[in-house]
Formats: C-alpha cells, structure tokens, sequence
C-alpha cells in the first residue's frame, strides 16, 4: 500500500512538473491587445494534430491560413496542415472546428481591421471581419507563442480583441540612396506585418538614383540609376569612386506589391518632384532649366537643380511617368514629395518665367511667385491624378502650394505642420523627424554605434510620442489618419544596418499605431518586449539589443 502510495505521488509530481514545463502561449504581445481576459475552464494544446481550417474557395484566407501555418513551424517546429471547409464562404461548421485553428469572417464587426482570438478546449477561432483583420489576430498568435522546438503548446483559453487606432500604419523606405535587393525589401514587408503595420511608403527616386523601371523612359534606370561614387561619411571631399546602383524591374515591381498584398500592406510609391529630381535630369537634361550636364548625385543634401515646370514637355513626363506607376501600384495613394525643392533656378530661368506670367501667377505676402509657381505644377499633377482616381500625399511643403484639401500631407518637419494641415482640412499622416525619423541615432552615446544622420530619437521618445496633438480640436482629430516612421538611408547600406536602425523602435511604433493613449504604459511595453526580441533572434534579424536595458 505504502509502496503504491509512493508510485501515485511519483505519477502526480511527474505529470505536474511536466505540466508546468509545458511551454505555454502568452498573449500580451507588441502592440498590446486592447483586451485579453481570460476564460474559466480547460486550456487548448496545440500540436501537428490540429489542422488550420479557413473557408473554402477564399483565396485571402487561404493564404492567411498557409502563412499561420509557416509562423508556427518557424516558431516552435509544429507543423500544421491547412485544410479548405465547407460551411459558408465565410465560415467553417462547428464539427470541422473542433480540436483545430479556424480562421472565420465575421461581417458584423465593427473594425475593418479588428480581431478576436477566442481559444477554448474546443479549439482556436481567430475571426475578424476582413481577412486584413484576421491577418493581425494571426501575427498575435505567432508573437505570443514561446520561441523553440517543442512538441506542443499550451494556448491558456481566452478572449483577445483589438482593433487599431489608426487606419494608417507605416513605415518608410528609401531605396534612392542606398539600393536594396528585392529580397530586402520583401523582408522589410515581414517585419511590418510582424508589427501589425499596413503601408510602405517606398521612395523611389532621389538625386541619388532613380529606381524603378519605366518602359517609356528608359533611361530613367539606364542611366539615372547609377552615380559614379560615393561620399563617405557626411559629405567628406572624399568619394570612393565606386559605381553604383540598381533599379527595381516593372516585374520586380508587381512581385513585391503581391507580396505586400499578401500581407494587407498597401504599397505608397513615392516619386519626388520637382526637386530631388536629379536622377531623371542625368538621364533627361532637356527636363532641368539649364540643360545641364547633370549627374546622377554622390553627395548628400538638397540639389538646386530641379525639373524646370516651364516647359510643357515636363509635364508630359510627369504624366507618362505617372502613368506607369499607376499601373503598377494598384493603391488610392500616390505620393508626389514636394519637399526640399530650391527655387534658384526657376528665378533665372525664362521658360519659368514665362509660366509664372502666362498663368497669371504673382507673390503674395506669403509666398514669392516661384513658390507659388511650385504650387501651380502640383495641382496640375493632384487634377492629373485625380482624375485617374488617385490622391496625391506630399510632404508637409505642399501646405505652401495651393493644394487643395484632398491632398493628404505628410508632416516631417515637426508635428506642428500636421496639425495646422488638419486644421485647414487635410487629412494628415504624423511622421516628424523628432522623433520618428529612424535614420536618426537611437542614443546620445553614439561613438559605437553605426553611422546614422545625426539626431537621437530613443525607443522611449518614440513611445512617448502622441500622434495628435492635446490642442487638436474634436472634430479635427479624424484627420490625422495615422503614423509612420522614416528611414532614410544615406548612412544605411545593408540589410542588417536597416534592421539596427529600426528595431525596436518599430515595436514602440507599434504600440503608437494600435494603443489608446491612456493604454501605453513604457515599462509594461518594454516588459512585454523581450519576447518580441526572442523572436527577432530567432529569424536573426539584427536590432539594438541595448535599447532594451538601457536608458541611454
Ligand atoms: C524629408 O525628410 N526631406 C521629407
Ligand atoms: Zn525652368
């Protein structure tokens, strides 16, 4: 008896240290779920037994479902098949869910892109009322599994349900100043949708390199896609004298918005004009007001060549180019720059001259004419494309240039520029340079860390950002659509430095998108972070592992 007693407790201690050893999901993920309460009664287990379900013949669902499927191999070994269930062609029947995943359409919800996550001892369901909101209840799932092999999970039962605060969730690329393979930028799509982002906006062409084929000129890439060396450091007399360059194919192109697609990213193609133009003037002098000979740019900074809107041929370009990008970039959005564009040239040239009196165009208190003329050409590309049933986003200089309130305004040089935007009507996406420009150091000890622009923007300013401001009146505040973070890449080069530069910060960026204000809390944030971290490690992405212990 006595012995049997011994082995009864043996069995017990074995199956309770097992049971504790279990490696077990958890749900406070980046960014926080808006609730997670948990449910009374028995936990679920996942293990290569569970099949993912998603409704038959949806194709979105589908490849949600094949991709929660890649996430949880990645993460802890299990592999789990996916299978198409007849229900409704948005649903999956309750026998076919016991035991499994089942990913559900919902149209009642309220949120186009909210989730819930219910587990039970029945099973998963991960429901939302698109399968973009679907997509973000699965990166929930994937981020609140524990990191390494193991034969099953223990999912605690539970309700998890978000929905963002902002429709707009992005961050930037620039690929002009430094180009990037297309597999880099796929993988910058994965750390979006890892962080439960939704718009690239990818900067195309610069006076360092025009990027992106375009059949009816191309020497745009040809040509305005190489420069014959580079500065080194800041604008040091010293260039390496290394060619360089490299420019997306249309086909690349169309892959790479597939792939975003594939993730409810939404691909904002940026074309910079008139300034940052002189890529295009190397490869079409006749479009500058001089003439030139133009190069392809080695420096860094602000060129006063710039595309002379004089000349009716310029405009033709424009247009065609646009054209093209059109066809590529299936989006609402086109973004036209507009930023940093010298009028020194205009003022000496007689064919800018000439337009500034054909169109009756006069300073006023405000603006001189030149300036006013750079509004004129920017209408002409917001009617262009909006009669081709797109909006222009431009940098926060056109608020200068007469557009009108459809132009949505990207506000860099400071929150106060959005502000005013949203003021006068314009919706508004908040990316000020203090503190969401990413190319920016992520501390003031910066002697060890790779070179960056300048600046200091750390993880805790970046979380401590509100994107609308206190005195942004009620009825205003719809206006700022959403927030985004930049990297430009004059000092970035590689794949790993781009991970560096935005990781984590993209995590604290997260957090700004998804989270009411009265929701974030830093140290609960960088609590929760590294998990988030276990799995940046895990697909050995580089990121700044001394933001996570230090205030620095
Ligand atoms: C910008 O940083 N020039 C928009
Ligand atoms: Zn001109």
């Amino acid at each position: 008896m006595k012995r049997l007693a011994i082995i009864v407790m043996l069995i017990v201690t074995i199956v309770v240290t097992t049971m504790a050893q279990e490696p077990t999901a958890d749900y406070r993920v980046v960014p926080l779920p808006e609730r997670i309460d948990g449910i009374k009664g028995a936990d679920f287990r996942l293990t290569n037994q569970c099949f993912i379900n998603y409704p038959a013949g949806n194709r979105e669902m589908e490849s949600n479902a094949a991709l929660l499927s890649q996430y949880i191999e990645e993460l802890t070994g299990i592999h789990m098949s996916t299978r198409p269930c007849r229900d409704t062609k948005s649903s999956v029947n309750q026998a076919d869910r016991n035991g499994n995943i089942s990913l559900l359409i919902d149209a009642k919800a309220d949120n186009n892109e909210g989730y819930c996550i219910l587990v039970t001892s029945r099973g998963i369901e991960i429901t939302g009322k698109t399968p973009a909101g679907i997509f973000h209840g699965i990166q929930v799932l994937r981020q609140s599994l524990p990191v390494g092999k193991t034969p099953l999970v223990l999912m605690p039962a539970v309700q998890v349900e978000s929905s963002p605060r902002f429709p707009y969730r992005g961050m930037h690329l620039d690929c002009s100043r430094h180009f990037f393979p297309v597999s880099t930028v796929k993988h910058y799509i994965d750390l979006l949708a890892l962080h439960g982002m939704n718009r690239l906006h990818w900067h195309l062409t610069d006076d360092q390199g025009w990027r992106v084929e375009i059949k009816k000129y191309l020497r745009l890439s040809e040509v305005g896609g190489w420069r014959n060396g580079t500065t080194l450091g800041h604008n040091s007399p010293v260039n390496d004298g290394i060619r360089y360059g490299g420019y997306y194919t249309q086909e690349e192109i169309r892959d790479i918005v597939r792939y975003a697609a594939q993730r409810y990213i939404t691909i904002i193609p940026e074309i910079d004009m008139p300034g940052h133009m002189l890529g295009a003037l190397a490869a079409y002098p006749e479009l500058g007001c001089t003439g030139g000979p133009y190069e392809v740019w080695g420096m860094w900074g602000v060129h006063d060549d710039i595309l002379c809107v004089g000349k009716d041929q310029t405009l033709q370009f424009v247009k065609d180019v646009l054209d093209e990008v059109m066809q590529l970039f299936p989006g609402e959005y086109i973004h036209i720059g507009g930023d940093e564009s010298p009028r020194v040239r205009w003022q000496e040239c007689p064919r800018c001259q000439q337009r500034i009196q054909d169109m009756g165009i006069r300073a006023d208190e405000k603006q001189s004419a030149e300036a006013r003329l750079q509004g004129w050409f920017t209408t002409q590309v917001q009617q262009y494309l909006s009669e081709h049933g797109r909006r222009i986003i431009g940098w926060d200089e056109l608020l200068g240039c007469d557009v009108d309130a459809t132009a949505t305004i990207m506000s860099w040089r400071g929150a106060e520029p959005g502000s005013q935007a949203a003021l006068q009507g314009h919706d508004v996406i908040m990316s000020p340079v203090d503190p969401l420009y990413f190319d920016y150091y992520q501390t003031s000890q910066t002697w060890n860390e790779p070179t960056a622009f300048g600046g200091c923007n750390t993880l805790k300013k970046v979380y401590d950002f509100d994107p609308v401001a206190a005195d942004l009146p009620a009825d205003k505040r719809k206006h700022i659509l959403g927030v985004q973070a930049n990297l430009w890449t004059e000092y970035v080069t590689c794949e790993p430095q781009i991970d560096y530069q935005v990781m984590p910060r993209m995590a604290a960026l997260a957090e700004l998108q998804w989270l009411q204000p009265e929701d974030k809390n830093y140290s609960d944030f960088k609590a929760r972070l590294p998990h988030l971290v276990e799995i940046y490690k895990l697909y050995n992405w580089t990121y700044r592992a001394k933001s996570l212990v230090l205030e620095d």
